[in-house]
């Protein structure tokens, strides 16, 4: 029975231990460029899928979402603050998004493989060590919504009604001077 408990206590304090090490040792895969290590990918994906999913339940959208209006927000709030690592529809990759890892995926995948209450969730969070910011801090729920609004519009969208709606928000002053300090609201 004692052996029995050594045994698992080592098989749990093994992995551990040789974490520490690579840790210590300077060895850890810090770094952004790829191919990172499968088992870390798999651990922060699967993680990063789970929580998304179970962090959504019992969100809604306001009423008439996506409303036009909302629409017309959030794409000059968009084009100001996310275009540079969502690669917008016939827009070539910036430097910003050719060096994150995991890589931003471009803004008309956005809500293909999410739902609403998920892109909300994640905008308002970010996501650790992703170079995901969390827009939560300086934004309302409004204007989160306003830019999930915009996401599931343009939604596999062309380059033309990209261009069409952000030109549209800037002409209306919306987005206009799209600073916001902590505690804004
Ligand atoms: C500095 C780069 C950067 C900026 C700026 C940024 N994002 Fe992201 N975003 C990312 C990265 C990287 C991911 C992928 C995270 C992951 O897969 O773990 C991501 C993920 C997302 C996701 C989830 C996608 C999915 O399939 O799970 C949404 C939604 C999103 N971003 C929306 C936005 C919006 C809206 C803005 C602007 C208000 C924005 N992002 C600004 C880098 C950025």
């Amino acid at each position: 029975m004692g052996r029995y408990v050594l045994g698992v206590l080592s098989g749990l304090l093994l992995p551990l231990a040789v974490a520490l090490v690579v840790i210590f040792a300077g060895r850890a895969p810090v770094s952004a460029l790829r191919p990172s290590p499968v088992p870390l990918d798999w651990a922060l994906h699967t993680a990063y899928e789970r929580t998304v999913a179970r962090q959504a339940q019992g969100l809604e959208p306001p009423p008439g979402f996506p409303a036009p209006a909302q629409i017309q927000a959030g794409a000059g709030a968009f084009e100001q603050m996310c275009a540079a690592c969502h690669t917008p529809p016939g827009r070539p990759p910036t430097v910003v998004s050719q060096g994150l890892d995991p890589p931003p995926p471009e803004a008309a995948r956005l809500l293909q493989y999410r739902t609403a209450p998920q892109a909300f969730w994640v905008i308002g969070h970010g996501v650790r060590m992703s170079g995901m910011p969390a827009f939560g801090p300086t934004h309302t729920d409004a204007e989160r919504w306003e830019l999930v609004a915009f996401l599931s519009h343009i939604a596999g969208a062309d380059a033309a009604t990209y261009e069409r709606l952000v030109a549209q928000a800037q002409a209306a002053g919306a987005g206009h001077g799209h600073e916001h300090g902590p505690h804004a609201h």
